[in-house]
């Protein structure tokens, strides 16, 4: 029986699909290298030296997403497939609309077609909004998302409770992942943002490596310790690790929707990553201060208690372990 992957060759998906292989998972990938490249799939082999399938397409694409559970008995997805850069979502709604959601609604009807109930969802922190308070549970207010991208996993979100509502008989896990950094320690796989990066952690790299001038901190004037944002950082390996462990709820337990926060439980702000990044790699991080980013919020971060709990789950890395590593993978692939 195999796990499909939708979105396998992406930053998050090729990290889980490394943990899936290391714990003798079948899996089968679906990219269709919108926001990857097809040398991931090379390097998720070399590091577990285990073997998979592929699909090159597009999970909108419904006949060829049918020819996927035609070929192969697949007992599980878990969906990585969506656009998730915010700005970007700001400028493209129809595309992030369609792409997402639409996307979502024929994977989702396509596994019911061949009796396949058993989903685990990439959620986002973003659901919450600008949270009420920090730390962050699961039961904290959700929606008054500030763009299309956090709107779209909001709306998938609430399709989902409702597909459980119409047929419990389905497994479904919805991480809401806090801000993902970080590369596996073997430099092989990690972040490659498609063209100028929008998040922190890709931009200070390329500024470390000479690729960018300086970073920009947007704004220091938030109620914060430091006036600069409060971010909860999650290693991309501690999350895959993360997925795993809702896979195995879902299979012993099942029969239910089960929501969890993945996140570390503590907030550093951009000051803080900047001077445990210059620490942790010794390459400096020139920077300026400039105006607020629209739609930024202050502080975020999580209450990670149920998902240590539910699921015996909880982060192992450091703040210095995220930035070596991504500092690691930027040293290894860039000419
Ligand atoms: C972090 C902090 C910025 C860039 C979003 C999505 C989330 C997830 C991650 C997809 C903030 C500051 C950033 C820069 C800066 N999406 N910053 N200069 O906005 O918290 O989360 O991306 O995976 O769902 O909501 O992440 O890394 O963009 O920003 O000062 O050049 O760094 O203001 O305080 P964010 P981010």
């Amino acid at each position: 029986m195999a796990i499909l992957v939708t979105g396998g060759a992406g930053y998050i998906g090729s990290h889980t699909v490394v943990e899936l292989l290391n714990a003798g998972k079948e899996v089968v990938i679906l990219d269709n290298f919108s926001n990857s490249k097809p040398e991931v799939l090379e390097r998720i082999k070399e590091i577990t030296h285990k073997d998979f399938k592929f699909y090159e397409i597009d999970y909108l694409e419904r006949e060829k997403l049918e020819k996927v559970f035609e070929e192969n008995k697949i007992e599980s997805v878990l969906n990585f497939a969506g656009y998730k850069a915010v700005g970007e979502s700001v400028k493209k709604p129809i595309e992030y609309y369609t792409n997402n959601i639409s996307g979502a609604l024929v994977l989702l009807d396509t596994m019911r077609k061949y009796n396949v109930k058993r989903f685990v969802f990439s959620s986002s922190a973003t659901v919450y909004g600008n949270p009420e308070r920090v730390p962050i549970t699961e039961q904290s207010k959700t929606g008054g998302t500030t763009n299309p991208y956090g709107t779209t996993k909001l709306f998938i979100e609430q399709i989902l409770k409702d597909i459980y509502t119409s047929d419990p008989t389905w497994d479904i896990a919805i991480l809401r992942y806090f801000n993902p950094v970080g590369a596996h320690e073997s430099g092989l796989i990690g972040e490659e943002p498609q063209g100028m990066p929008n998040n922190l952690m890709p931009y200070i790299v390329r500024v470390a490596a000479g690729i960018l001038p300086e970073l920009s901190i947007f704004g220091n004037d938030y109620d914060t310790p430091d006036g600069t944002g409060v971010r909860d950082y999650i290693h991309v390996v501690d999350l895959a690790l993360g997925h795993l462990k809702a896979l195995d709820k879902l299979e012993k337990e099942g029969k239910g929707l089960f929501i969890y926060n993945l996140g570390s439980g503590t907030g550093y702000s951009v000051l803080e990553m900047v001077k445990v990044f210059e620490k942790a790699t010794g390459k400096k991080v020139p920077y300026k201060i400039t105006p607020r980013r629209p739609g930024d919020i202050a502080k975020c971060y999580a209450d990670p208690t149920k998902a240590k709990q539910e699921l015996g789950w909880q982060t192992t890395k450091t703040l210095e372990d995220m930035c070596r590593d991504s500092w690691k993978y930027i040293e290894k692939n860039t000419k």
